[in-house]
């Protein structure tokens, strides 16, 4: 397992594996990795010839208020894990690399970055598309693989690679899930244990709204009441960002539910940590 720190290194090693054939799988992360990226990591390692695994907590994707500083940093752990996994390639960059003094270059996915999670996180996804541009140049991927449990982000990372002819496959793959249906994430560190055992309903909303429309609901409005009343009843529960009922290819609001696929997603803030979960559901 090679860990390289600059892009150009990155770059000449993938140059010679390409030329020799040989296909090239990436999955790209912050780190303080857990089952949800070691499924995206194995689906790689079985589909490439190389599988490139990147991290790099990207500050431009945070805002000023939220919690960059304190994301959970986990560098010899993740090695560890990796190893374990038999990735090719770790690329771990700096900062300065990713960002020199006087960076200037952004790409926007217009409309898809300000809905959702959008509405709540400005520049975020500015931040993500940047980055993703960049580690995609770098790396250099035939396939790059991302999670569901970001639903929004995969949306907007396809769409992206579609509109600037990215020579390169994109995946997305299910969410990994606790036993008691917690979507992983690096973030479900920072919850206490009462915290924690409240966190489970944002999962139990979903499959609630999955029930109702299996039953018949077809009034997006109504079952978005229903899971928000259910969700409000967690003491942690300190504030519910959205929930959304959206066409799971475009995100267009979804009045009454037919029969193309759609997402519902929802933020939620337990405490201080703000979560979020989604499911796709066709309705029968
Ligand atoms: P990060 O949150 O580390 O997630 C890296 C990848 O793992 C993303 O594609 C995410 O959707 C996926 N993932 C996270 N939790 C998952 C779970 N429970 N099940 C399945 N997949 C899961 O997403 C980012 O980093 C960043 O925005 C990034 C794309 C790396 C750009 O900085």
């Amino acid at each position: 397992m090679k860990i390289l720190k600059t892009a150009r290194a990155v770059q000449n090693l993938i140059k010679k594996e390409r030329c020799s054939g040989k296909t090239v799988g990436f999955v790209p992360t912050m780190g303080c990795l857990h089952e949800g990226h070691l499924s995206l990591i194995r689906r790689a390692k079985k589909e490439n010839d190389n599988t490139v695994v990147s991290i790099f907590v990207n500050p431009k994707q945070f805002s000023p208020r939220e919690d960059f500083s304190r994301y959970p940093r986990n560098k010899k752990h993740d090695e560890y894990l990796l190893q374990k996994e038999k990735v090719d390639i770790i690329f771990y960059p700096s900062a300065e690399e990713m960002y020199p003094h006087r960076y200037l270059t952004y790409v926007e996915v217009e409309r898809l970055s300000s809905i959702l999670c959008g509405q709540f996180r400005p520049g975020h996804f500015k931040g993500v598309a940047t980055i993703v541009t960049k580690l995609f140049n770098i790396v250099m991927p035939d396939t790059a693989y991302f999670g569901q449990k970001d639903a929004q982000q995969a949306v907007i990372i396809a769409k992206m690679a579609d509109d600037l002819n990215f020579p390169l496959k994109i995946k997305i793959l299910p969410t990994v899930r606790e036993a008691d249906g917690l979507a992983l994430s690096s973030r479900n560190r920072y919850l206490d244990p009462q915290q924690r055992r409240d966190a489970v309903v944002l999962f139990k909303a979903l499959q609630q709204a999955r029930r109702m429309i299996r039953a018949g609901a077809r009034d997006a409005a109504g079952i978005k009441r229903t899971m928000a009343t259910t969700i409000r009843k967690k003491p942690s529960v300190s504030s519910l960002d959205y929930i959304a009922i959206v066409d799971a290819k475009t995100l267009a609001p979804v009045r009454r539910i037919q029969k193309n696929k759609i997402l519902i997603a929802l933020a939620v803030r337990i405490k201080a940590t703000r979560l979020i979960d989604n499911c796709i559901v066709t309705a029968p």
